[in-house]
């Protein structure tokens, strides 16, 4: 089944082509996934990185979208171009700047809304009222709602430590995704190459961050399988369950999918459902190897010095804890 994607805040300039542009193309060739990009953005700024740089399998589509029409319009609009590109692809991802005249419905008919924001105050607050005016979306007790995903961009060294998505007070549950590092090189790689080949710390914290993304999409997939055999979900056998039944005004921490497992990883519900995948490898591999594979990976995620912020997700409080 096809995941769709659809990277978007009503910010200018928080990096949603950047990642929407790096992300396909990870998806692409990392993943061997068939993967498609719908730019929704008028100035085409992911679909001109796709198509200047190195071709990475990627299909790209510069498409325009009525977004000033309102109504049911842009959605249906939508809905067919989506209907054509899953015919075809593993992954649809499209990038779009959100506009207040765009239905929430349109979310709807996306796997995953995935909210880059920086954590300047300033943005937070914008992030916050975006997420705020659709919260229905996400508190919906659809099945098909799509999971939220916020992932914090251009990051500074020093905003490494602070706790910002504690104090700041979002109005719906979200997953907070690794943060990508600021870096000229995000820059630099503008219709020329790919942020995955960076060896750098945007480069590295992208990786951790499209390892997240991909993530999500496992347990999705896992939570439409469950789904279809009428299964019930299980609360903490992934994102899926509903943010209102497992985080809303929660003070107890929340058990563990990965409970004994350490590493950095274990600071995101994403790096711990990462861990808990590496567990079960482990278990396929020698002793040897899963040692040293273990050890690797640790080493690899603490070295990104992810912080404080990441452990939470927060509704309303900061008490949320897991
Ligand atoms: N991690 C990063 N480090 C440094 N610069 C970045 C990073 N991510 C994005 N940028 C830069 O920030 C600017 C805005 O990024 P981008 O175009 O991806 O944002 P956007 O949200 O798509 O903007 P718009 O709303 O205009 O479409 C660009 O100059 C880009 O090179
Ligand atoms: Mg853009």
């Amino acid at each position: 089944m096809t995941f769709k994607i659809l990277v978007t805040s009503q910010k200018g300039g928080v990096g949603k082509s950047t990642l929407s542009a790096n992300l396909v193309a990870y998806f692409s060739r990392q993943m061997q996934l068939k993967t498609t990009l719908i730019d929704w953005d008028p100035h085409g700024s992911s679909s001109n990185w796709l198509l200047h740089a190195p071709n990475v399998g990627v299909v790209v589509q510069h498409l325009s979208l009525p977004v000033d029409q309102g109504g049911n319009r842009p959605i249906f609009e939508a809905r067919l171009q989506l209907r054509h590109a899953t015919k075809t692809s593993d992954i649809v991802l499209c990038d779009l700047t959100w506009s207040d005249s765009l239905a929430g419905e349109l979310m709807f008919e996306f796997d995953m809304v995935l909210v880059p924001t920086s954590v300047s105050e300033i943005e937070l607050g914008a992030t916050s009222g975006f997420l705020s005016r659709n919260r229905w979306v996400f508190d919906s007790a659809a099945a098909r709602r799509p999971m939220l995903l916020v992932c914090p961009t251009r990051v500074l060294p020093e905003q490494l430590a602070s706790n910002i998505f504690t104090k700041q007070r979002f109005p719906v549950s979200f997953m907070l995704a690794p943060p990508v590092q600021e870096s000229q090189t995000a820059r630099d790689l503008y219709e020329r190459g790919f942020l995955m080949d960076s060896e750098d710390v945007c480069g590295f914290s992208f990786l951790q961050f499209a390892q997240a993304v991909c993530a999500a999409r496992e347990m999705r997939m896992a939570q439409n399988n469950q789904t279809a055999k009428s299964a019930p979900i299980v609360a903490n056998a992934g994102l899926g369950a509903t943010s209102s039944d497992r985080f809303a005004n929660s003070t107890a921490p929340r058990a563990s999918v990965l409970d004994g497992v350490v590493g950095a990883a274990q600071y995101s519900i994403l790096g711990r459902h990462r861990q808990r995948k590496l567990a079960e490898s482990e278990q396929n591999q020698t002793a040897t190897s899963t040692t040293a594979a273990a050890t690797d990976s640790s080493r690899s995620m603490s070295s990104l010095g992810i912080p404080e912020f990441i452990k939470r997700m927060s509704r309303g409080t900061s008490s949320a804890k897991f």
